[in-house]
C-alpha cells in the first residue's frame, strides 16, 4: 500500500521538537512550541487542577461512556466561561482538544453552509492543515503589518468587506498566534457587524482565554458577537489555560440566532462528532467541571492563570530590555505590546536557522518566539544570540 507514496512532511511545530530533543548541547533553549513553562523551565500541573483531579478520582465510580455531548455541566461551565454565563441560543459539546473542535467546526461549516474558510495571513499552521483536511477551499485574509508590527487595519477590513455570504471567517479571540496582535473592541464591533450585513459565519478559536488580560477581558470579543445575534461557533481549547494539554480538553460551542437553532444545531454536531471520535475523553472535563463548581479551586486556578501571564510579560520585558542593552537596532516596544505566549520576532529564515544550528536557540521558522520558554536562567542567554543574528 505504501511503495509508491511519499512520506508525509513532518509538522513543523511538534518536528523542531524532536530536532530540540536529539540536541546534546547542554545550553539548548526550545521557543517553538506553545506550552506555557515557568520560571523552572517545567510545564507544570496546576494546584487546583492536581486538587480538582484528586476529587474526580475519589468520586469516579466507572469508565463508561460519555454521552456524545459531553456532560451537561461541562457545556454549562464552558458557556460560563466563554459567554460569562449559560445561553439558551449556544449548544456546546465537549471535543478532544481545541483541535478538535476546529475539525469539528470545519465538518459542520463544509456540510452546512460554506466551501470557503478565510484564515489570517498569518495564523496558526495547524489551522491551514485542519480545514484543508475538512474538505474547505482555504482563503487569506491581509492581518498582520511587518512594518509596523501591528494590525494591518485598512487592508483587514477591506479583505472582510469583500467576504461573500456562507463563506466562513476564522478568527482568534485574543493572543492571536503567531503575531500576539489583537483586535480591540472597536474593531470586533466592526467585525460582527460586517458578518451580520454580509451573512458569513466566524469560527472564533479560543485557545489562550486568560492569557491576554484576564478570563473576563479576554471574552470581549465572543461577548460583542453574542450582542449582534448572528451565528457563530467557538472553538475553545483549555490545554493552556488549565494547562491540560495532554488530556486533550477542549469544547464547540455554536451560538446561533433562536433557541430552537441552537437545538437543530446541537443534534448535528452530536452526529458529526459521533462518526469521528464517538464521544469525548472524560478526564480533562470533569476536572474542568470539579475545578469549576468549587469556589476555592476556581479562585486558586484565576491566581495561577494570572500568575502565568504576569510570568510572561515579566519575559516579554525582560527580552525588550535585554535586546535594547545588547544595541540591537530595533524599536523593542512591540515584544511588550503583543497578547499572549508569542512574539512575532521579526527574525528571518536565515536567523532562525543560525540561532538552532550555532546557538542552539530554536524557533519556528516564522521567526514566532515562544515567550513562555524564556527563563530568569536562559533570558540573557538568548537575548545576546538574538542581537547577533540580528546584527550579521
Ligand atoms: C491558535 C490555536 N488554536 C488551537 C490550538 C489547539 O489546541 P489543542 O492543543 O487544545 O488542540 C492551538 C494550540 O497550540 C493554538 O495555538
Amino acid at each position: 500500500m505504501w511503495k509508491e507514496i511519499e512520506p508525509a512532511p513532518a509538522d513543523a511545530i511538534l518536528g523542531l521538537t524532536e530536532a530540540f530533543k536529539k540536541d546534546s548541547r547542554t545550553e539548548k533553549v526550545n521557543l517553538g512550541v506553545g506550552v506555557y513553562k515557568d520560571a523552572t523551565g517545567a510545564t507544570p500541573v496546576l494546584a487546583a487542577v492536581k486538587a480538582a483531579e484528586m476529587k474526580v478520582l475519589e468520586a469516579e465510580t466507572s469508565k463508561s461512556y460519555m454521552p456524545i455531548a459531553g456532560e451537561a455541566a461541562y457545556g454549562a461551565a464552558v458557556q460560563k466561561m466563554i459567554l460569562g454565563d449559560v445561553c439558551d441560543r449556544a449548544a456546546t459539546v465537549h471535543t478532544p482538544g481545541g483541535t478538535g473542535a476546529l475539525r469539528l467546526a470545519g465538518e459542520l461549516l463544509r456540510t452546512f453552509s460554506s466551501k470557503t474558510i478565510w484564515i489570517s495571513n498569518p495564523t496558526w499552521a495547524n489551522h491551514k492543515n485542519i480545514f484543508t483536511a475538512s474538505g474547505l477551499t482555504l482563503q487569506d485574509y491581509p492581518y498582520y503589518n511587518a512594518e509596523t508590527k501591528a494590525l494591518d487595519e485598512d487592508a483587514f477590513f477591506a479583505a472582510l468587506e469583500t467576504i461573500p455570504s456562507g463563506d466562513a471567517v476564522l478568527l482568534h479571540a485574543c493572543c492571536h498566534n503567531p503575531t500576539g496582535v489583537d483586535l480591540n473592541a472597536k474593531q470586533w464591533t466592526r467585525v460582527a457587524a460586517l458578518a451580520k450585513a454580509n451573512g458569513w459565519t466566524a469560527l472564533i478559536d479560543f485557545a489562550y482565554q486568560g492569557f491576554g488580560e484576564s478570563v473576563e477581558a479576554d471574552r470581549k470579543s465572543v461577548e460583542i458577537f453574542l450582542a449582534a445575534g448572528v451565528d457563530f461557533f467557538v472553538a475553545s481549547s483549555f490545554s493552556k489555560n488549565f494547562g491540560l494539554y495532554c488530556e486533550r480538553t477542549g469544547a464547540l460551542t455554536s451560538v446561533t440566532a433562536t433557541a430552537a437553532d441552537a437545538a437543530t444545531a446541537i443534534s448535528h454536531m452530536k452526529a458529526a462528532a459521533r462518526v469521528s471520535y464517538s464521544n469525548p475523553p472524560a478526564h480533562g472535563g470533569l476536572i474542568i467541571t470539579t475545578l469549576f463548581n468549587d469556589p476555592e479551586l476556581s479562585k486558586g486556578w484565576k491566581a495561577e492563570l494570572d500568575a502565568m501571564r504576569e510570568r510572561i510579560n515579566g519575559m516579554r520585558s525582560a527580552l525588550a530590555e535585554g535586546l535594547t542593552a545588547r544595541g540591537v537596532q530595533m524599536d523593542c516596544s512591540f515584544i511588550t505590546q503583543q497578547k499572549g505566549i508569542f512574539s512575532f520576532s521579526g527574525l528571518n529564515k536565515e536567523q532562525v536557522k543560525f540561532l538552532r544550528e550555532e546557538k542552539a536557540v530554536y524557533i519556528i521558522g516564522s521567526g514566532r518566539i515562544n515567550v513562555a520558554g524564556l527563563t530568569p536562567d536562559n533570558i540573557n542567554g538568548v537575548c545576546e544570540a538574538i542581537a547577533e543574528a540580528m546584527k550579521r
